[in-house]
């Protein structure tokens, strides 16, 4: 693995917490604000690996006229093998997984599963281990690593992960809970792996409500829908805050810090209401 240097102050292991969802409809600008955060987290933090899934490539290719800056570095890959090879080499750049989608025009082959954005998770949560690890021995050069060792208190470079549409992830779906109890142990975890999420979904209904719960802000986009808004007001969003959701313009959010989401689970039902 190609290491960014180890030289600056960086985040400490357990105490670089960032689950950030945006929520919203199409062409809000939900996109644009992950990328503006990933650019400000990767410079707060020193540099950070940064990683993510988009379908179709639909990333920004730059920052919005109010912030400027230089063009975002993305690399996209059409496989895993091919992102961890183009992390490696270039650690600093943007490495997100975007398989072809059939209807684009690609050679797709019918034969081979495309990775999912299940499968970019499973691997940031290797890289996790692996620059832990690196981190750990590096502050305890004399000690033998195990799997259980204490973080506490080590510094390590983090990983921003970006799931560009949160539907691409299968076990957030809030049917087969059995089988994706992973997902939640990943996102109950993600601060002791030293990840951050930049998560976006046009409707919170179609996936895991425990998401939204965990998350540290949840960034409300122009929201069409009466239901959804009932839902938010459910979740404990002050008239204030539905006034702001209801009137605001194209790429303007309001930030939600303390929802109430299990009001919002029951009684939304789970489900996306017609
Ligand atoms: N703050 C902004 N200022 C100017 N233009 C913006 C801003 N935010 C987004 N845009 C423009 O609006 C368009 C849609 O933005 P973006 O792709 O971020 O939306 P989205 O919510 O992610 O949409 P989708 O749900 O389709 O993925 C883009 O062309 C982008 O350049
Ligand atoms: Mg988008």
């Amino acid at each position: 693995m190609g290491l960014l240097s180890p030289e600056p102050e960086r985040p400490i292991i357990g105490e670089w917490n960032h689950l950030e969802a945006s929520v919203g409809a199409r062409g809000m600008g939900k996109s644009t604000e992950q990328c503006v955060r990933a650019r400000q987290l990767q410079t707060e933090a020193h540099g950070a690996y940064v990683i993510g899934h988009s379908l179709g490539a639909r990333l920004p290719t730059k920052p919005p006229p109010g912030v400027g800056g230089p063009e975002y570095p993305i690399t996209y890959h059409t496989s895993l093998d091919k992102l961890e090879r183009g992390l490696r080499r270039h650690p600093g750049r943007w490495h997100i997984l975007s398989p072809p989608l059939a209807g684009d025009g690609h050679k797709v082959d019918p034969t081979r599963k495309p990775e999912t954005a299940d499968d970019l998770l499973h691997f940031a949560m290797r890289l996790s281990t692996g620059i832990r690890r690196k981190a750990w021995e590096t502050a305890n050069p004399f000690r033998r690593w195990k799997p259980n060792v204490s973080y506490h208190g080590i510094e390590c470079v983090p990983i921003i992960v970006i799931i560009d549409e949160g539907i691409a992830i299968d076990a957030a779906s809030t049917t087969k809970k059995e089988a994706n109890k992973w997902f939640l142990s990943f996102i109950y975890s993600i601060r002791h792996l030293h990840i951050a999420m930049l998560y976006a979904i046009q409707n919170s209904n179609a996936r895991s409500w425990q998401i939204l719960e965990q998350s540290t802000v949840i960034k409300v986009f122009a929201i069409h829908h009466e239901w959804a808004l009932n839902a938010l007001r459910a979740a404990g969003a002050t008239e204030e805050q539905l006034e702001g959701i209801k009137t605001q313009g194209k790429y303007k959010f309001v930030p939600l810090t303390a929802l109430d989401v299990k009001t919002l689970e029951v009684k939304s039902e789970d489900k996306v209401p017609e």
